[in-house]
Formats: structure tokens, sequence, C-alpha cells
């Protein structure tokens, strides 16, 4: 089962993914294989920690095409060439397509970092320090058209602390991403 994944930044949740799909149970018991990791931007430093693990790493710039469609028709062209049982967005900042999103339905996954439903969009960790919240976290959900508000697989909850800045309540959501996203991929691949 091949997983192809899209990125846009550093890629730490493809890292870390990659990292668990290199082990025995994800090739022997699953079968399953990161077959590629997709980016939309050239300086995406993703790509190169894909390379360094032998994974084809390709560019989709979004930049080079007029219209969504025609930039979806593009990546979905690139996706499809590497037969994917799943398709998973890690840090892929690109909003999608209905069509795109309808011809990976029930396969194309998400992880956003907020406890959905609460704080779907940008600046989540910001936004639950600003509300008060006591505990943050992140959440791994189908992609439906509608941003960050598909079916939820998976959560992980981490507290607010006294003094929490965006980033150190960042660095902790992404250390339980890390742990989480790959858990919850190993679920789906079982059922598809
Ligand atoms: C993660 O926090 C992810 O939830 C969000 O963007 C960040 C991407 O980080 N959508 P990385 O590129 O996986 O390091």
């Amino acid at each position: 089962k091949n997983i192809v994944i899209l990125i846009s930044g550093g890629g730490s949740n493809m890292a870390a993914i990659v990292r668990e799909a290199q082990r025995g149970n994800w090739r022997e018991t699953l079968d399953a294989r990161v077959a590629a990791v997709i980016s939309n931007r050239a300086d995406a430093g993703g790509l190169a920690l894909a390379r360094e693990q032998k994974i084809a790493a390709e560019v989709v710039d979004h930049k080079g095409f007029e219209s969504r469609e025609a930039f979806d028709a593009a990546l979905a062209d690139a996706v499809d060439r590497h037969q994917p049982a799943l398709v998973v967005l890690a840090g892929f900042m690109r909003i999608l397509t209905p069509a795109f999103v309808g011809r990976y339905a029930g396969r194309l996954l998400n992880i956003h970092p907020s406890l959905l439903p609460a704080f779907p969009g940008l600046h989540t960790h910001r936004r639950a320090i600003e509300a008060g919240c006591r505990v943050a976290g992140a959440t791994v959900h189908l992609v439906t058209p509608e941003l960050d508000h598909g079916p939820i697989l998976a959560q992980a909850a981490v507290p607010v602390l006294p003094g929490d800045s965006e980033e150190t309540l960042a660095a902790r959501v992404l250390t339980q991403e890390h742990l989480l996203y790959p858990r919850a991929i190993a679920g789906l691949l079982r059922t598809v």
C-alpha cells in the first residue's frame, strides 16, 4: 500500500511517518510504504529529509498555475503516478478544491494543530492561549471540502501551562503530533 505525503514546510510530521513506515511491522503487517513526498514549494525543508531517506521527492509549484483547479489537477496527476492507498497532508498549506478532495474521498487525511472542532484555520496556538484554554492538542481527520471539518480519526491533548507562548505550546503539541499521526495512519491502513 503506497502512501503519498503532501508537505509545504519543515516536514517533521512527514519525517515521523517515514520513520514509522521504515519499521518492520509497517512493511510486513501493513504492507505499507511511503512512495513519495510532494511539496507545493521548492524550498520546503522536508524535501531534503525525504531524499535522504531515498524517497521520491517532487515539487508541484502552485505559483506555476493560473487557478486552484489547474494546480489541483497537476497535483492529482503527480499523486496518482504513485498509486496511493492513502494521501496524507502533513503541514500542506494549500486549500484543496472539492474535485481533488472527492477524488481521494475516505483516503485523504490531515493533521490539524488544535482539538477540533475548536480553532479550525490558522494561528491555533495563539488563539487557544488567548481564549484561556487549559488544554490544547492536535487532531487527525479525514479531509472533506470544508476546511478542517472532516470526520475525526484521532486526537491528542496537552496542557496549556502558565506562561506558555505560541512557540512553547506549538512545540508541546508538535511532539504529540509525531506520535499521533503515524498511529492514526496505521489504523486507517488496516481498512483501505
Ligand atoms: C504542524 O503543526 C501541523 O499540524 C500543521 O503545520 C505543522 C507542520 O509541521 N498543519 P511539519 O511541517 O510537519 O514540521
